[in-house]
């Protein structure tokens, strides 16, 4: 009995002090994680479907034992590590030294950064942000929970480009906040589409008060960066993660490129000590050992062609080409949110994890086994 009161005065909403725009909100719910996830095919969250190879994990494991002092805070600078990322992103944009250690912050995934950059740009009222649906839902979710408004605006269906004019008509409307950040991703998630030249025009005409992210979270699978033009577009920021090629979605560590006026305000944003000392680690030896890591991605993008040709060929999908390490399809006939939920939980009673997202159903790329058992259980339930 005294149970229930107790349960009662926990769920009484009687907190008045909490802002009434955040009580609307939902939190965000990311797939539940069980103890028997090697059962699960894993493949809605655009991770790599290979953990670190052993000797890494070995590694790692021991510079934990003998090296780390668990009592210490961790590096509040990130100095090693950003100085590895600032020549792994000259490596990987054929620059000489354009990118240095004032050009890097380091965030708790890129999530972080992202938080950051609305706290820098939009925080009390200064500004709105603009995003394209469907893109990545953390700008709007990050947004919404600081007030911060967002402006929606659509993709041409064909191949989910933004629609410029409508863009360009809420960047210049009067009546509205001035918008301060325009987010784009390269490739888009969930539709896997890279900008086109049309679109990267667009952002270097923006204006000046306008800061331009570009995030390159899916870079190693796409190849495609642009972190030539940081030097020639100072409002611009290029947001990569960890999280993806790199398979190391468990140690929450992302990155922001961009001149060392942005990037200072960054740093004083974040708190002092955002990443842990092992997660720095992970980060480093992952880069370090680069060469052992990354050629997953070319496993990954020939699997992620195979599983597009078997999937463009049926009849019931209509399926979008990808750069990146997932695939974004939606039903051809019935496509609406019922029939694509449907499709999903058919996959979830075989344990296939699948995304349900912008009217559309994203499958990240697992390993070919995870692949085929996807590929004959669609086939089964699209026949
Ligand atoms: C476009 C995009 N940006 C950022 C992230 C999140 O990256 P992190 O794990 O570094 O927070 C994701 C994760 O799915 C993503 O798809």
């Amino acid at each position: 009995m005294l149970w229930l009161v107790f349960l009662s005065i926990m769920t009484d909403n009687k907190i008045s002090f909490i802002r009434k725009d955040l009580l609307a909100l939902n939190a965000y719910h990311p797939t539940p994680i069980s103890k028997n996830t090697n059962l699960l095919t894993r493949l809605d969250a655009n991770e790599s479907p290979y953990d670190l190879p052993s000797e890494i994990k070995a590694k790692l494991a021991s510079v934990y034992e003998q090296e780390i002092e668990t009592n210490r805070y961790p590096d509040g600078g990130h100095f090693e590590l950003k100085k590895t990322i600032a020549e792994y992103v000259n490596e990987s944009a054929n620059l000489d030294n354009l990118i240095s250690v004032d050009n890097i912050s380091v965030g708790n995934g890129s999530d972080e950064l992202i938080r950051s950059i609305l706290i820098a740009t939009c925080l009390n009222q200064q500004g709105s942000i603009l995003v394209a649906n469907p893109t990545f839902s953390m700008y709007g979710i990050l947004a919404e929970t600081f007030g911060i408004p967002v402006i929606r605006v659509s993709r041409h269906e064909s191949d989910f480009s933004l629609d410029l004019d409508e863009a360009n008509k809420a960047i210049n409307n009067p009546n509205s906040l001035p918008i301060r950040v325009v987010f784009v991703v390269h490739p888009n998630s969930p539709t896997a589409n890279c900008l086109t030249s049309r679109e990267i025009n667009w952002l270097k005409e923006l204006p000046n008060d306008i800061l331009v992210v570009i995030d390159e979270a899916y870079y190693e699978f796409s190849q495609n960066t642009l972190v030539k033009e940081l030097a020639s577009h100072r409002n611009w920021l290029i947001l990569r993660t960890f999280s993806k090629a790199f398979r190391l979605a468990a140690h929450r560590v992302g990155y922001a490129i961009a001149p060392n006026n942005i990037i200072n305000v960054l740093e004083k944003i974040r708190l002092p000590y955002n990443l842990p000392t092992f997660s720095q680690l992970a980060a480093l030896t992952a880069l370090k050992n680069r060469e052992l890591i990354l050629p997953s991605v070319q496993e990954i993008m020939t699997e992620k062609q195979r599983v597009y040709e078997n999937l463009n060929q049926n009849k019931k999908l209509q399926v979008w080409v990808s750069s990146a390490n997932f695939i974004y399809l939606r039903l051809k006939n019935n496509s609406n949110a019922e029939n694509h939920d449907q499709l999903m939980n058919q996959l979830k009673l075989d344990q296939i994890i699948i995304r349900h997202t912008g009217g559309g159903l994203r499958i990240s790329i697992g390993k070919p086994k995870e692949n085929d058992k996807l590929l004959d259980k669609i086939a089964i339930l699209t026949k």
